[in-house]
């Protein structure tokens, strides 16, 4: 994606050939901040604390992480120690754990002295496919949208309602739910988009508002319990979000708030899509809502509120009384039930063990948990 027409990805190789340079997304929409992680802890950190987030860039920035790790010291137990710290810093999206076992897996066999050179290799190699994933995603979520177009009067734009950030900022390029979107922008079908805001963090309302407006994409942002509303008066074609987890039942775990958003466009016959590449597939779950880890985050997230003030300070205000219990609950499941396809990089398929199977029968006999 293009930002002032410089084309940049979230996440690259810093000019030392050693670095990762990394878009600063706690920084956004207010400040476009390239920030420079030169250790394998501060991609703990920078993971951690947002400052990239989305499940698929976690994963790539994960695997950068060994590969700063094994620029240090490419021994076995810097290997252990890498992926155990990373892993712990997110424990929802399981992109990261597949990204952290797949570069360990190969780097494991080879002689330590060339376990640097392979772990860079690899980490790029998986941002790559992150890129042509995303786009295939968009590829395939735009024939749904083409056929929503064509049931509109000529001219009549398509309403689409996305929740948190599932754009290009969540992945290396393109996004996963925001995707299609884009594809069907570019090729010139009139689209807005209902974006909601996402509270505690706000990733819909400063995150996703940011991208599609850089994009030319129409957009409003609404607070989170617009959508029901807007979904009641038939003002919204279809739901499109991205997903931190989905299970081989079709499961689908993403930011909180999503199942209510299932769960109203259910209501009211609103198509509720999914969007995601295969690394957010967890094969060995079955049961979402029982099984998959929520990540619980800190209170000050829901008791405060960050914005930029009048005079340009990025400033952090106090929303609740002194002395108010607060719980911040970051991801929700959403029952395979209510979704109406999942849309993945080799195709559409239906929520159920039986659709992701269809599309990925090489995956029919990993153990269940
Ligand atoms: O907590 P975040 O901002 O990392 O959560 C991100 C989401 O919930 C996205 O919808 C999800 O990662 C899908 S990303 C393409």
């Amino acid at each position: 994606m293009k930002i002032d027409g410089k084309p940049y990805r979230t996440i690259w190789l810093a000019d030392d050939g050693r670095s990762v340079d990394v878009i600063d997304q706690t920084q956004l929409p207010h400040a476009f901040v390239v920030r420079r992680l030169t250790s394998m802890p501060q991609v703990a950190d920078a993971i951690r604390t947002m400052v990239v987030r989305g499940a698929p860039l976690i994963g790539a920035a994960g695997a950068y992480g060994v590969a700063l790790a094994m620029a240090e010291d490419p021994g076995d137990g810097m290997l252990d120690h890498a992926h155990a710290t990373l892993l712990q810093t997110r424990p929802t999206a399981v992109n990261l754990r597949w990204a952290l076992d797949d570069v360990r897996g190969r780097l494991r066999p080879l002689p330590p002295g060339a376990r640097r050179d392979a772990a860079y290799a690899r980490a790029a190699a998986i941002c790559d496919e992150d890129v042509a994933i995303c786009r295939a995603i968009g590829d395939n979520g735009l024939r749904l949208i083409r056929d929503i177009a064509a049931r509109k009067q000529s001219g009549e734009r398509i309403q689409a309602l996305t929740h948190c950030n599932a754009g290009w900022l969540a992945t290396v390029d393109w996004g996963t739910a925001l995707a299609p979107i884009y594809r069907a922008h570019d090729e010139g079908i009139p689209i807005h988009v209902w974006v909601d805001e996402t509270r505690p963090r706000n990733q819909g309302a400063s995150l996703t508002a940011f991208e599609l407006g850089r994009h030319g994409v129409p957009h409003t942002v609404i607070a989170d319990n617009v959508g029901g509303h807007l979904m009641q008066h038939g003002m919204v074609d279809f739901c499109i979000v991205g997903t931190d987890r989905t299970t081989r039942g079709g499961d689908v775990c993403n930011k909180i708030g999503t199942y209510l958003k299932a769960l109203a466009a259910h209501d009211n016959n609103v198509p509720f899509y999914v969007a995601l590449p295969y690394p957010t597939i967890d094969w060995t779950l079955s049961d979402g809502v029982r099984e998959i880890p929520i990540e619980r985050r800190d209170g000050r997230e829901v008791s405060h509120i960050a914005g930029r003030t009048a005079s340009g300070t990025l400033e952090e205000v106090l929303l609740v009384p002194d002395g108010s219990n607060v719980a911040n609950y970051a991801f929700d499941v959403t029952p395979a039930r209510l979704v109406t396809a999942l849309i993945t990089e080799r195709g559409i398929c239906p929520a159920s063990e039986a659709g992701l199977l269809s599309l990925y029968p090489e995956q029919r006999e990993v153990r269940r948990a």
